[in-house]
């Protein structure tokens, strides 16, 4: 099985692979959301030490896992333990991979509508974008045939395999990602609300600081880094033995915090140039930044046309390559234990989250009264994920790796045998075994019981 299995065929085509996966809504489109929900600067300060004294050490147990077993992740735990309930953790880590996926496409349909209706120009004409995106939104089929369509090039670049279709497809969009990026954030240093933005963003306002600001922190640096889904363990599964372990998990990490950033960055200053409440909900990036590039161009619309449809086609892009990456364990289980072959194996996927995701879509229309614990289904699936089973699936990691694994083994793996020199491994090991777990969890049970 092992000689079958595909592998990255370079140091970069893995860290864009895996930049990919953690680059996604959850950072241009998410990330803002909880920054506004949230009471803006306390939320990020609390978002960066969760970030880096959390999510690191996560993502690196992740990357051991996966790449000390070179197999999908329910097999990876039942072979580094075999007959325990440990085996929880990668059944965990696949099923909410699923679930997130059947949202994902949803919303990655919507990017994929807006970069249509930008380049063919409709986006560019002054009209109510509230209005606009709840009356797509909220059409019965509308939003479905764009996420078919979304998942269709998901589906067809995991057929490709994980160099030619995976990392061949990060490698390209990336780089331009980044650089569409940067741009956007020079042209908001020029707008009317970029003090109050600036100030929302960083005068920290510690008073509004409650455990569930602080699980929202934790919930959101997950999913922003893609962890305890399955998605990172399953791509180190494809890491060769050179891979600097650490190395590539601080360079996934930075990309991702600095793209989070630079996107509130250009959010925020553009939510209160056109006075829309900055905890507008999921519809800010879609209500919001069609009227930044109709006000910040309204001199020069032919740059305003370029621009949005630039920044939709790349919204659209990070979106693909975190949903190929929730994709890509579920069908690499499948495949690997149920022993059919990859492209049946893509195809079970494909259908059933479409179908699931048919019911997310619904929600925000003809199902919109349909709810459960007064969330609708959409709403509940990502509450599920975000807050609930990722946090528990991130304790679970770090006890995995810290406690359970013989240390031997994943010093041996973070040190590629012994080659590289890591210089904090002590104080890494230390976060994986107490500061990791200790903090998801107080968090979470503060939450959940008090
Ligand atoms: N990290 C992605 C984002 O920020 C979301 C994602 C979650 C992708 C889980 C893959 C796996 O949008």
């Amino acid at each position: 099985m092992e000689q079958e299995r595909g592998n990255f065929g370079s140091k970069i085509g893995a860290v864009l692979a895996a930049a990919g996966s953690a680059v996604g809504l959850g950072n241009i489109w998410r990330f803002p959301t909880e920054v506004g929900n949230n009471g803006g600067a306390a939320f990020f300060i609390i978002y960066l030490v969760c970030v880096l004294f959390v999510g690191l050490p996560v993502m690196v147990s992740e990357f051991v896992i996966g790449r000390h077993t070179h197999a999908n992740t329910i097999t990876a735990f039942r072979r580094l333990a075999p007959g325990t309930w440990w085996r929880v953790t990668g059944v965990e880590g696949v099923f909410v991979a699923f679930l997130i996926l059947s949202y994902y496409i949803i919303v990655g349909g919507w990017t994929l509508h807006y970069s249509i209706a930008s380049l063919a120009n409709r986006l560019s004409v002054n009209q109510d974008f509230g209005e606009y995106f709840s009356r797509f939104s909220s059409s019965a089929w509308e939003p479905v045939v764009y996420a078919v369509v979304f998942m269709g090039i998901v589906h067809l670049t995991i057929v490709g395999g994980v160099k030619d279709g995976i990392e061949r497809f990060s490698k390209v969009m990336m780089p331009i990602l980044l650089l569409i990026i940067g741009i956007l954030v020079i042209c908001s240093f020029s707008m009317s609300g970029f003090t109050q933005g600036m100030v929302f963003l960083l005068k920290p306002d510690f008073s509004s600081v409650t455990p569930g600001v602080a699980l929202s922190a934790i919930g959101q640096a997950f999913y922003s880094l893609s962890l305890a889904m399955g998605c990172l363990c399953t791509y180190a599964s494809y890491f060769d033995g050179k891979t600097n372990l650490m190395k590539t998990a601080l360079s996934v990490v930075t990309i991702d915090t600095i793209v989070a950033v630079l996107a509130a960055f250009i959010v925020f200053p553009a939510v209160f140039s056109v006075g829309v409440e900055p905890d507008a909900g999921p519809g800010l990036v879609f209500i919001t930044l069609p009227n930044v590039f109709n006000i910040a161009f309204h001199s020069v619309p032919v740059v305003g046309y370029v621009f949005s449809g630039l920044f939709y086609v790349l919204l659209f892009l990070a979106a693909l390559t975190s949903a190929i990456s929730l994709h890509e364990p579920v069908t690499a289980y499948l495949h690997e234990e149920w022993h059919i072959s990859r492209r049946t194996a893509a195809w079970l996927v494909t259908v059933s989250c479409s179908l699931l995701g048919v019911a997310c879509s619904l929600s925000f229309g003809p199902w919109r009264n349909v709810t459960i614990g007064g969330m609708t289904i959409f709403d509940l699936f990502d509450f599920l994920s975000a807050k609930i089973i990722i946090p528990l699936g991130g304790v679970l990691i770090a006890l995995f790796v810290g406690w359970r694994l013989d240390r031997q083994l994943v010093e041996n793996e973070i040190t590629n045998q012994g080659k590289l020199r890591i210089p904090f491994i002590r104080f890494f090991m230390f976060l994986v075994r107490w500061v990791a777990p200790l903090a998801i969890a107080v968090i979470f049970v503060n939450e959940l019981f008090f």
